[in-house]
């Protein structure tokens, strides 16, 4: 089976390069002539643990390869997975559905044979009726076209662990023929056990924004408990260790802090608020609202945090380690990190910001922070240093030897992970979120 992934984001890339790995002959197609130009050649065009090699070995096998012709693609594939993004929309919270859209009617004009559609990106449930209604129309009569929707779950960091073996797979599709050609491109991981959920288009599409909303949801518990903690001298960590033994529970997506960000979590749960409002049942999701909301408070409460032990932060140097949403990702789209930091500037701070991997699109998009290769460099003088994107390495500094370094032994961990006792021990002043 010949396939093509139509959109080489995080998504595509990484689905294109896990089926080649699984066997297939596989077209990328991508608009953005400077990420083809990179994928053509192998080169990863953002960071992501493990896809760079897989990359390179596809392309050079030649099971792997890149166009921005959606004609090439329709004549190429008999599948074609629609990874393309779904993003906020700028004038509003809903999801924007024009390059969905645009993708769907450009392959449905080009196809000359039996096709079946694999939708992937997170859209609005009743999106892909209406997909599949566009691809009825606009493919040449005659066409024999079908559409799927198997929802994406992977996490970036972990994106091709995630695609090669699955939690689960969701199956919507509309008939026998559809499932068993999504059965066949998974045979590798259904034969390793992973389970599989055979539904209808809506249920597929939601469940989708239904898991993504859960933990959103699980991750602003934890921290409106954290905000109980800080009201009360509790320890928001103990208490998620204790509530999290509880198998309900589980104590996975319990980490009090700065809170979710990314291109995920945030933006998928105001275009569910936005799908229930247009679907007549608002009510049913009004909860969301405040998740949304506890998760923005804990941004604006490092900056308190930064002001009570700063004074006016006119002039005052603030080291802030992390830029991306997440560690190991260079992704910065709704990061924490940098939202406080173009906050703390924006009050007059002098912000440097340190991330192992994330700088170049940090500094791209906030030109007025400033930048350091090194976590030295960003600590060297400061008066205060906030820990907001937990990378590893920040956990293995020194805490003696970064407290040479800066001008004030105090330090905000805003991700919950720094050894406490270690640094109070070297004469630092530790502040936390929801611990006392
Ligand atoms: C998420 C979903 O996990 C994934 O299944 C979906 O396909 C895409 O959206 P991702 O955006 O890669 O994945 O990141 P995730 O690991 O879910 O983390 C999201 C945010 O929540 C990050 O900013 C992270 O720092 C934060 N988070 C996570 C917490 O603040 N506390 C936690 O306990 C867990």
């Amino acid at each position: 089976m010949k396939i093509t992934v139509i959109g080489c984001g995080y998504l595509g890339a990484t689905h294109a390069a896990c089926l080649a790995e699984l066997g297939f002959d596989v077209l990328g197609v991508e608009i953005d002539e400077r990420k083809l130009d990179a994928l053509a050649k192998g080169d990863l065009p953002f960071y992501e643990p493990g896809l760079d090699t897989l990359l390179v070995k596809q392309v050079e096998s030649g099971k792997l390869r890149f166009t921005s012709s959606m004609k090439e693609a329709a004549e190429f594939g008999d599948a074609h997975f629609l990874c393309v993004g779904t993003p906020q929309r700028k004038d509003g919270n809903g999801a924007d559905l024009t390059y969905v859209d645009g993708a769907i009617e450009s392959l449905a004009e080009h196809l000359t044979r039996p096709t079946l559609v694999i939708g992937k990106s997170t859209v609005p449930v009743g999106t892909a009726e209406r997909l599949l209604g566009i691809l009825q129309d606009k493919a040449p009569a005659g066409t024999d076209v079908d559409l799927a929707w198997n929802p994406e779950f992977l996490r970036e960091g972990f994106a091709v662990e995630d695609t090669l073996t699955p939690d689960r797979l969701v199956l919507g599709v509309r008939n026998a023929e559809a499932e068993a050609t999504l059965r066949e491109i998974y045979a590798t991981p259904i034969a390793g056990g992973t389970p599989v959920i055979v539904t209808d288009f809506p249920t597929a599409e939601l469940v989708k924004v239904a898991a993504n909303s859960f933990l959103a949801t699980k991750i602003s518990f934890i921290n409106a408990m954290a905000e109980l903690c800080e009201a009360t001298g509790a320890d928001v960590v103990t208490l998620a260790d204790a509530i999290g033994h509880d198998a309900r529970i589980g104590r996975r997506f319990l980490n009090a802090g700065v809170g979710f960000g990314g291109g995920c979590l945030p933006k998928d749960i105001r275009a569910f608020m936005d799908r229930a409002d247009e679907l007549g049942v608002k009510d049913a999701l009004r909860f969301l609202r405040e998740i949304d909301r506890i998760n923005l408070r804990r941004r604006k409460r490092v900056v308190k945090l930064a002001k009570a032990e700063l004074g006016d932060l006119e002039g005052k140097r603030i080291a802030v380690l992390g830029a991306a949403f997440k560690p190991d990702s260079d992704d910065i789209r709704d990061s924490p990190a940098l939202d406080v930091a173009v906050a703390l500037h924006a009050k007059g701070a002098d912000v440097v910001v340190h991330d192992p991997k994330a700088t170049g699109p940090a500094s791209a998009k906030h030109p007025q922070l400033s930048y350091t290769e090194s976590v030295e460099e960003a600590a060297r003088g400061a008066q205060l240093v906030l820990h907001l994107t937990e990378w590893k390495e920040y956990r293995a500094l020194s805490a003696a030897e970064l407290g040479d370094l800066v001008a004030e032994r105090t330090i905000i961990d805003g991700r919950n992970c720094l050894d406490q006792a270690a640094y109070r021990d070297a004469g630092w002043t530790i502040r936390s979120l929801g611990r006392p």
